[in-house]
């Protein structure tokens, strides 16, 4: 058997084994033997890894590209059939499939999973999952699926497309969110989604803030002339998060249905959803980056600049919730840690900057679209900041970043160093060999103008990543095409978890 690639002596991190000075046997795109010395034959390619750690490619099953018709409060929504182009008129702010991908890719992660978001009139999940494959197709620099956000959750939804989502879409999960006027679902349209999901493996993604608390708090702070970017945070407190994830948890478990709160931020939340677990139900969490290394001083910046920073849940205010987060990590309360890269410009008449213009003297936090950056930055802030810094294992790395999320939402190639696995391989720097560095925006391949992270300190990055075999990315250039990307089918999660126990004896 004629190889295509070794890669030699590398530190090989699964989410269970570090396995020391391993050569990696790749052909036609897959792993097909790990060992000792592999033989090389005249057109086998060989890369040397030793010293360095060699990670299965991330998985970031939480980020948003091409999302460009999210209208923001006080705007209407409108149904836009595209070609596979974002309408020039719509002056999009955010990334796109090309830039997004090409961003996770120069950061060491070669599967994304984005959203397909319904339209409010749509009758059925069809036209938006059709659209998406078109805004990605041909675009992308890393693999690619979609979570479909039910936001019109009629009886075509529940009973033919939720059926079918599996089966003839290769898609094997959903979200659902408890804010934001435009998507927003009410407890009764939630118990209808859970008790469609359950039983059919549609992992369901819950973004729990609750909005009628967010909408009164806000118009008091409208009241009172707060309205500086730093309150969007004082509007969504941790109660707003916590009610939530109590109240859907409890709504999971009246359907028996399998959950995964999203986005996490808060001790509150977290408490809520290791209860649940101890419990004995299926409740799986998310956090992300900027939850474990970011604050809400953030958003007190001069002028409008802590816009940068607003996002929801809010960045918190004390390291007390910070810490929870990382105790969660630690303690396997979380399950992933997703970037949710919902980036928007800074300085562009529809991003960040939408909350300052024509909203008065200090503009209005509500006005600011939701989400920051983190596709790229995700894996090397988790590896300086948790694995270098001792805070989590290579192996906990590992799980969280790639295997866990790979298995949760049913991609059976992806996530893990081993025969017969896609050969999605990131490449780190031998920790001796690099010289730390200070990040700025420039170096980043999103199409965002600004980072979170300016300044940070980096103490490692991908050297290399290869998708299924392929070299995309080596020494800081992006070196593999656009389009190398492709959709990959998914399975109902394999997330080694046990049925719920029905709890409730509403149906026979
Ligand atoms: O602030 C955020 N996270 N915006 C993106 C949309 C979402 O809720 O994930
Ligand atoms: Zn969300
Ligand atoms: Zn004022
Ligand atoms: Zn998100």
């Amino acid at each position: 058997m004629g190889l295509d690639l070794v890669i030699r002596n590398g530190t090989v991190v699964s989410a269970s084994d570090v396995l020391n000075e391993c050569d990696i046997g790749i052909k036609d795109g897959t792993i097909v033997v790990l060992g000792k010395n592999l033989p090389a034959r005249a057109g086998t390619e060989e890369v040397d890894a030793g010293g360095a750690f060699v990670t299965p490619g991330g998985v970031d099953s939480h980020c948003h590209l091409s999302q460009f018709y999210d209208p923001g409060p006080g705007q209407e929504q409108k149904t836009q059939v595209t070609d596979g182009n974002i309408p020039a008129e719509y002056n999009f702010a955010g990334d796109d499939y090309e830039s997004g991908s090409r961003s996770a890719i120069a950061g060491g992660t070669t599967t994304i999973m984005s959203f397909a978001n319904q339209y409010r009139d749509d009758e059925s999940l069809k036209p938006v999952i059709k659209e998406y494959h078109k805004l990605a197709q041909g675009k992308a620099y890393c693999d690619y699926s979609f979570h479909v956000i039910v936001t019109n959750p009629t009886q075509t939804v529940l009973k033919e497309d939720l059926p079918q989502l599996i089966t003839h879409h290769g898609l094997s999960s959903i979200k659902i969110f408890m804010t934001y006027e435009s998507a927003k679902l009410s407890d009764y349209q939630i118990l209808g989604v859970l008790n469609a999901a359950r039983g059919i493996g549609i992992t369901t993604m819950v973004h729990a803030e609750n909005a009628d608390v967010v909408e009164y708090l806000t118009e008091q702070l409208e009241a009172n002339d707060m309205v500086q970017p730093h309150h969007h945070g004082t509007s969504r407190p941790p109660l707003v998060e916590g009610e939530a994830t109590n109240r859907v948890v409890a709504l999971a478990e009246l359907m028996s249905a399998p959950v995964l709160l999203v986005h996490v931020s808060s001790a509150l939340a977290t408490k809520v959803i290791r209860k649940a677990q101890t419990r004995g139900m299926v409740v799986h969490g998310e956090t992300c980056p900027h939850y474990l290394f970011l604050l809400a001083e953030k958003m007190n910046q001069t002028g409008f600049e802590g816009a940068k920073f607003v996002c929801s849940p809010p960045l918190r205010e004390t390291s007390t919730d910070l810490d929870a987060i990382w105790q969660g990590v630690q303690n396997g309360t979380f399950t992933t840690i997703s970037s949710d890269h919902a980036p928007t410009k800074y300085d562009h008449p529809n991003g960040k900057m939408k909350g300052f213009c024509d909203h008065g003297p200090h503009g209005k936090f509500k006005y600011i679209p939701n989400g920051l950056p983190g596709l790229e930055t995700r894996l090397p802030l988790l590896f300086t900041g948790g694995v270098l810094s001792g805070r989590m294992s290579p192996q906990k790395f590992v799980e969280l970043t790639s295997s866990n999320p790979a298995k949760l939402y049913g991609l059976t190639r992806k996530g893990a160093i081993a025969p017969g696995m896609d050969a999605d391989i990131t490449i780190w720097y031998p920790q001796d060999e690099f010289e730390p560095f200070r990040l700025s925006n420039e170096m980043l391949h999103h199409a965002i103008d600004y980072t979170p992270y300016e300044g940070f300190e980096f103490r490692n990055w991908p050297r290399y990543t290869f998708l299924r075999g392929q070299l995309m990315f080596a020494e800081g250039k992006l070196v593999g095409p656009r389009g190398a990307g492709a959709f990959v089918r998914r399975t109902p999660s394999i997330l080694g978890s046990c049925t719920p126990v029905v709890q409730t004896m509403w149906r026979n």
